[in-house]
């Protein structure tokens, strides 16, 4: 008799009865059987590169709080879109830091056709065209209040910031912007956007929805890097979603394919992971995570402590994507994993 806490001696386990041949174990032997039966793989395919972008020329300034990445000024965001498409990344996001001097209550940058966002597109485009450019539209980092839409007393108000987002559409359009994301999550935004660009003969430009947009803390080093963090009075609760809430994603996202969105997507993403299953499985449309910039600088602040490891949790974080049902992940790390995946697995 084996004494408790005593483990039983391996002829004592009747092992062949217990596993009748079933040893799960027996693929993962070898590389190339561990090869063989992987279900997903992550490829430069799957990344879209978010480049933040500043005045200036000549100009990389880094983000404090996410290591290694830089606003770029125009001429160096077009350098960074020649290097992604040298890498085969697909795509860029560009994400304007507005000068605090040019951010008002009416967020008249934003309609201003030489602002960054299009002075970039426009440098981008004659840079390359192997790259697809995506523009964020939104009013955060053009208003004095950091708040994405339009402000009449304290209430964010839909209708008016639709209005106005349609304008900024239309500009990023007119200077070559390939797809346009709203990233504010007011009502009808989506239909509206569709609407204003076929009025204006933009019929191919695409509609990447900012879906399911949740009311994250996890957007912390973004603001920093845009600097509405130092501008946002408040939360942005009445408009992003509650991050209790996943059915009401699917409604969201309902709403945003039947207005005519090409592309939809779930932010932030490594704990929003079934809501990305839910809606691909739900939708079978083309459908995005953005891996935001908290869940970046936290994997990058764990290995700069030496907790973890960089790379393979880099790797790990994205995969997992794709395993939930991911098209594509918007991610910081796109340059890193491109440069790491053409060194092979
Ligand atoms: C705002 C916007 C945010 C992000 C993208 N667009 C932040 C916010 O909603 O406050 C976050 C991206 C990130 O954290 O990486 N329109």
């Amino acid at each position: 008799m084996t004494k408790i806490g005593t483990p039983p001696s391996v002829d004592e386990l009747d092992m062949a009865t217990i596993l009748q041949g079933r040893r799960l174990r027996r693929p993962r032997q070898a590389d190339w059987s561990r090869r063989l039966v992987r279900e997903t793989r992550l490829s430069v395919d799957d990344l879209i590169w978010p480049i933040f972008l500043v005045d200036g020329q000549g100009v990389r300034q880094p983000v404090e709080s996410m290591p290694g990445v830089d606003r770029l000024s125009v001429d160096e965001a077009a350098i960074a879109a020649k290097h992604a498409a040298d890498l085969g990344i697909p795509a860029i996001a560009l994400f304007p830091y507005t000068d605090p001097s040019l951010r008002d209550e009416g967020a008249t940058e934003a309609l201003n056709p030489g602002n960054l966002v299009c002075a970039a597109c426009r440098a981008i485009k004659e840079a390359t065209t192997d790259v697809g450019v995506i523009t964020d539209v939104a009013l955060d980092p053009y208003t004095s209040h950091g708040q994405d839409g339009l402000m009449v007393g304290d209430e964010i108000v839909n209708d008016p910031s639709v209005a106005h987002m349609t304008v900024q559409a239309i500009l990023h359009a007119e200077a070559g912007a390939d797809v346009i994301a709203p990233s504010d999550m007011m009502d009808g935004r989506v239909g509206a956007l569709r609407q204003a660009l076929d009025a204006k003969g933009y019929t191919n430009t695409q509609i990447m929805a900012y879906a399911a947009k949740y009311a994250s803390a996890f957007y912390g080093p973004f603001r920093d890097a845009v600097g509405s963090s130092a501008t946002l009075k408040g939360d942005k609760r009445t408009y992003q979603m509650d991050p209790a809430n996943g059915d009401e994603a699917l409604r969201e996202v309902a709403l945003d394919v039947a207005e005519g969105a090409d592309m939809v997507m779930v932010k932030p993403g490594m704990p929003y992971l079934d809501v990305v299953h839910r809606v691909k499985q739900s939708f079978s449309v083309p459908t995005f995570a953005y891996q935001v910039s908290g869940e970046f600088s936290m994997i990058h602040a764990a290995a700069a402590n030496g907790w973890t490891d960089l790379e393979r949790t880099m790797l790990e974080s994205l995969v997992a994507f794709k395993r939930a049902g991911a098209d594509g992940i918007l991610t910081y790390f796109a340059p890193a994993a491109a440069e790491r995946l053409a060194r092979g697995t």
